[in-house]
């Protein structure tokens, strides 16, 4: 296995390109069983979750060219519709193609995803949702059994919770269902409102894209054309590069981002002391002259994401002064604490909040990545930390972040990729 080496302190100088979003590239490939032509999708993350659902759809039968930062898909000879707990137990993801191959075929098998490091991450909201369309579901051995022989219905759908991937799922199904669907409380995420966008610009009728009340008119099962389209920059990649910036006081350029894709981000750190020069597609992090601590609620957008709460954490060990964190999406997503304690950090947990004491000078170690976000955090508190640090299990960083060491060696970081 993997592991970074990382010797700190360091300053960081120039600029970092951004990819294409794994969150928006995911449900877009899933979006390619809803079409009668093959997809280009293009400016695609090269990492290990977008490999594993572009698998997971050629296991079905489809055909897949994939090139370096860009696939085409064409699933017009799908074979079967059955996702198989091999590839389903990587990447809980993988629960996109449900509300595609049912709206499709009538029918799918899918394996139930379980839960993560972070929480049990439940599909509760999509199942009922389904239903509510007509579907008829079974959880038997271990997979989801999802029937609609005479296809989905259009429906009112209220998601008691806010749900991402579930806002995707029933997207997708209402798209080739008969009559209106209306999606109430729906996610707001721009990952979700381009989904929506490459839909309508292939002929499905979806209104209040960007709102949380989407209503979508489906085709009754008549596939659509998918004209080629460019994913998303993404926003968690982004934000963590702009915390690189930050815990280390450098000046830094993020390229090929969306920035009003990054407000709440931005915002928290501008409350931190830091300034922000802000053009089109592109954020530049400039020094604070003293970090301040500040408190942050993670919740859906566009308040702050969950999905930098780790890396905003990592960054209050070194403000000056108490920090409180508080995570409302998930319940178990504060593993990177115990492995920050270990570098040295002042953290208290109790419940769903984190007390951050700082500024703390913090001493290189060895740490164990736990889950996706968690591990870019810990390469960011390697940044600062006196000596040398092993980010060990960097499989979890391979899922979501494309080609992390090089892209910080670019930026003048000390951090090499070597074998245990
Ligand atoms: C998406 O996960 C993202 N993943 C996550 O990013 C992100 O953290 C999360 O949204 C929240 O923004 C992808 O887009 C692939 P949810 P998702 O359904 O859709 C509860 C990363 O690091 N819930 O919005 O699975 C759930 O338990 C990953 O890239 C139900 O109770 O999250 C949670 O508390 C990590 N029942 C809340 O809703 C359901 O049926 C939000 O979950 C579905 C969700």
């Amino acid at each position: 296995m993997d592991y970074l080496q990382i010797v700190g302190p360091t300053k960081l100088t120039g600029s970092v390109d951004i990819s294409g979003a794994k969150n928006a590239a995911l449900p877009l490939i899933a979006m390619t069983l809803l079409a009668k032509n093959e997809v280009t999708l293009n400016n695609l993350p090269n990492v290990v979750d977008i490999k594993t659902l572009i698998k997971l759809l050629s296991n079905l039968g489809a055909t897949v060219d994939l090139e370096k930062e860009s696939v085409k898909i064409n699933t017009c000879s799908l074979t079967n519709t059955k996702a198989t707990y091999d590839i389903v137990k990587t990447m809980r993801a993988s629960i996109l193609v449900l509300g595609p191959l049912l709206s499709r075929f009538g029918h799918c098998e899918v394996s139930l995803p379980g839960g993560c490091a972070i929480g049990q991450r439940p599909i509760d909201l999509h199942l009922k949702a389904l239903e509510q369309m007509g579907a008829e579901i079974s959880i038997q051995a271990g997979y989801v059994l999802a029937k609609a022989p005479d296809g989905l219905k259009g429906a009112h759908i209220v998601f008691d919770k806010i749900t991402v991937t579930g806002t995707a799922n029933i997207v997708m199904a209402a798209a080739l269902a008969k009559g209106k669907t209306i999606i109430t409380n729906a996610a707001l995420e721009p990952e979700v409102v381009q989904l929506c966008e490459v839909l309508k610009s292939a002929g499905i009728s979806i209104d209040g894209i960007g709102s949380s009340e989407l209503i979508i008119y489906g085709t009754d099962r008549r596939l659509v054309e998918i004209e080629p389209f460019h994913i998303i920059p993404d926003r968690i990649e982004a934000g963590t590069y702009m915390c690189a910036a930050a815990i280390t006081n450098s000046e830094v350029t993020i390229n090929k981002i969306r920035p009003d894709h990054l407000e709440a981000v931005s915002s928290k750190l501008e409350q931190m002391g830091f300034s922000l020069e802000v053009k089109d597609t592109s954020i530049t992090v400039k020094p604070a002259e003293s970090i301040k601590a500040v408190d942050i609620i993670t919740q859906e957008f566009p308040a702050f994401p969950t999905d930098m709460q780790a890396q905003f954490l990592t960054l209050c060990t070194q403000a000056d002064g108490v920090s409180i964190i508080e995570e409302r999406l998930f319940e178990n997503r504060f593993m990177h604490v115990s492995e920050l304690q270990r570098l040295g950090a002042d953290i208290k947990l109790k419940g769903n909040s984190a007390t951050v004491a700082g500024k703390i000078d913090l001493v290189g170690a060895d740490v164990m990545a736990t889950d996706l976000r968690a591990s870019s955090a810990l390469v960011l508190a390697a940044m600062v930390a006196k000596g040398t640090t092993h980010v060990h299990r960097i499989y979890h960083l391979d899922r979501g972040y494309v080609e992390l060491e090089k892209k910080l060696q670019k930026l003048g970081a000390n951090i090499k990729r070597l074998k245990e």
